[in-house]
């Protein structure tokens, strides 16, 4: 049976990348080594890193006054290490409250300063996003999660602010053409877009760095990680590596234009057979939808559980809600064809006529 991939991360890569991955692990470029045994201060993983930075600043289009950074850990990393290095302790964060994860990252502030939540969507179970909102001028910078991966919303035209606007954009980093200049800082776990999980991307525009007194441990110092090119200690090779391979996927495949085209297709597709079956019951925004991650409930709670048994039986992976939200999640990031869609929504149709 076929399966389709919908998980929501770790999730589906590009096969192209799998294989070239797999390769590497036996030989890595006919060096007749592993990638999983060459020192990082080899030429050889100098030139992954080197691909990699390049490839993300050909991507964002960004100019010299931004660094790109390969760091351990995952976006929970980031919660604390964006704070610790851009807030002294009396500074004040502005958080947007859309979400488990932009929640978490504000809670996690709060540990380095204080915490100004300038909106927040708990309300209405974070099914849509506030875009009327002040940030006060004073706030240090002003902190968004681009795409809510538990919720299913997306944030399709950024906050206008004076402040710094700092993002997490774990869940839909390139996914489309972005002004990512309009950001002082974007973090990204790479273990959904751009490759296996261990590694996190930060693009850092040099000029919010050095404004704070406090001492920042060294290895969680964004300034010492541009000192040392991403080489401050042991990086997370494989990881940097298939973050690496999967960049240059994206590139060869026609970069964010066409990757914003496919998404299209893909969550077009779903959301309109979604509105076109009673028996599905979508509880987010209709302008607020996020491309990458479509969250519904089933209209008669009885039937989540037959639903989810036949997608299971079907080869449709991944698909329950996050753990605290329930109802169904289909993931449909980059490396997702369009054929899992369809055949997700075919078997949607099919569920329909019989429980309709
Ligand atoms: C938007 C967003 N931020 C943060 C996280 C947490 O990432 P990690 O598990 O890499 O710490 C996730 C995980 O799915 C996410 O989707």
């Amino acid at each position: 049976m076929k399966l389709h991939n919908f998980n929501s991360g770790p999730s589906i890569l590009p096969q192209p990348v799998l294989e070239e991955a797999s390769k590497a692990i036996i030989d890595f470029n006919g060096t007749g080594l592993s990638i999983l045994e060459i020192g990082h201060r080899t030429a050889w993983f100098q030139e992954v890193l080197q691909e990699a930075i390049s490839s993300v600043k050909k991507l964002m289009q960004l100019n010299d006054d931004y660094e790109v950074l390969f760091l351990h850990g995952g976006a929970t990393t980031q919660f604390m290490q964006v704070p610790m290095n851009l807030l002294d302790t009396e500074d004040t964060a502005a958080y947007c409250d859309n979400g488990i994860w932009g929640s978490k990252a504000a809670k996690e502030a709060a540990l380095f300063g204080h915490v100004n939540i300038v909106s927040s969507t708990s309300d209405k179970q974070y099914t849509y996003i506030d875009k009327q909102f002040i940030t006060p001028d004073n706030a240090k910078y002003l902190h968004i999660t681009t795409n809510n991966t538990v919720e299913g919303t997306q944030w399709h035209q950024y906050p206008e602010t004076l402040v710094p606007l700092v993002a997490d954009m774990s869940s839909d980093i390139f996914s489309r053409p972005v002004d990512f200049q309009k950001f002082s800082l974007i973090y990204a776990g790479a273990q959904k877009n751009m490759g296996a999980a261990g590694v996190n991307l930060v693009v850092v525009k040099k000029e919010i760095l050095g404004k704070i007194s406090r001492s920042i441990p060294t290895i969680m110092n964004y300034q010492k990680h541009i000192e040392a090119g991403s080489l401050m200690n042991t990086p997370p090779v494989f990881a940097v590596y298939v973050s690496m391979l999967t960049l240059r996927w994206i590139l060869a495949e026609g970069g964010l234009v066409e990757m914003e085209k496919r998404t299209l297709a893909k969550s077009s597709l779903l959301y309109n057979t979604l509105d076109s079956l009673p028996v599905f019951h979508p509880t987010v925004a209709k302008e607020d939808r996020s491309q990458m991650n479509a969250v519904f409930f089933l209209s008669d709670k009885t039937l989540e559980t037959p639903f989810l048994d036949l997608c299971k039986q079907e080869g449709m992976i991944g698909v329950k809600g996050y753990r605290t939200v329930g109802g169904v999640r289909v993931s449909m990031y980059n490396a997702l064809p369009l054929e899992s869609v369809q055949a997700f929504c075919q078997l949607m149709e099919y569920f329909a006529s019989r429980k309709g």
